[in-house]
């Protein structure tokens, strides 16, 4: 599967690097076209939004985007990791996971599971 990213700081772009083998496509001015099924990495910006270029990006790819994810920090509250909730809620994508910063080995382990479980062809 096809993991679409974006990162502004740095952490998700760490995140992304721990994953076993992964198929990466980062999103710079939201204008990338995915071209097959896919799923959507973000950071978390302002008080709980989905970045510019995300937002760009998932409403001309929707068709493609199986299920979201988010990095976020807890200081932020009820605000933590929201990119995910608010992407969720626009376009009705699953949400497999969030975490902090760049991730614990637990936060890779549990994004991958949920990526893999979307290959799986469906009972
Ligand atoms: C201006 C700004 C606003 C942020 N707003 C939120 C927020 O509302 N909720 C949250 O969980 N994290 C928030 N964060 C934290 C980032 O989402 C977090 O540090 C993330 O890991 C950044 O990923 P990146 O380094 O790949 O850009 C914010 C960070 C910045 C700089």
């Amino acid at each position: 599967m096809l993991i679409v990213y974006a990162s502004r700081t740095g952490n998700v772009e760490r995140f992304v690097r721990k994953l076993p083998a992964p198929r990466l496509l980062q999103i710079r001015t939201g204008e990338e076209e995915a071209g097959e099924p896919c799923v959507l990495l973000t950071y978390t910006t302002g008080l709980g939004q989905v970045p510019h270029e995300v937002e760009r990006f998932a409403r001309r790819n929707q068709a493609h985007i199986r299920a979201v994810a988010a990095s976020g920090n807890r200081n932020w509250g009820s605000n933590y990791a929201k990119a995910a909730d608010q992407l969720a809620a626009a376009y009705g994508f699953e949400v497999i996971h969030k975490f902090e910063l760049s991730g614990r080995a637990e936060d890779v382990a549990r994004f991958w599971e949920g990526v893999r479980a979307l290959a799986l062809p469906r009972a």
